[in-house]
């Protein structure tokens, strides 16, 4: 459960694991939004590489916009990349890294993630909801 920290803002809990979905909810080679700091909008993005899942915070490095132009929506068209939609920064889905755009040499922020019998797991640290 989300709790009040100091400054009067909301925080997530701490170090937490948490369960975000069945594997089998996350398409093969697509990406999905989540919101496990329940702050109304999708501020995590989780990606299905094979059997492999990655996550990462809904946001770019060059000016913190979120990442998708609508619902689910972080993919190129041909599903090779994260796309950031403010500008058109591309990003190795595997390592989160830009690889071409405004933010090249930075990378999105990965958050710890893996699957454990048929569910996607997040570990949730302890963060000021922006
Ligand atoms: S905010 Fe993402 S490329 Fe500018």
């Amino acid at each position: 459960m989300d709790a009040v920290g100091e400054s009067g803002r909301r925080v997530a809990r701490e170090d937490t694991p948490q369960r975000l979905c069945l594997l089998e909810e996350l398409p093969f080679g697509g990406a999905r939004g989540f919101d496990p700091w329940q702050t109304g909008e999708d501020s995590l993005v989780v990606l299905r590489r094979g059997a492999a899942v990655r996550a990462y915070h809904n946001r770019c490095p060059h000016q913190w916009s979120r990442l998708e132009y609508r619902k689910d929506r972080f993919l190129s068209a041909d599903g090779q990349h994260v796309i950031c939609y403010a500008h058109g920064a591309h990003f190795d889905p595997d390592t989160g890294g830009c690889i071409h755009g405004a933010c090249l040499g930075q990378s999105l922020r990965t958050v710890p993630c893996w699957t454990e019998h048929g569910w996607v797991w997040v570990h949730v640290r302890r963060e000021v909801i922006p």
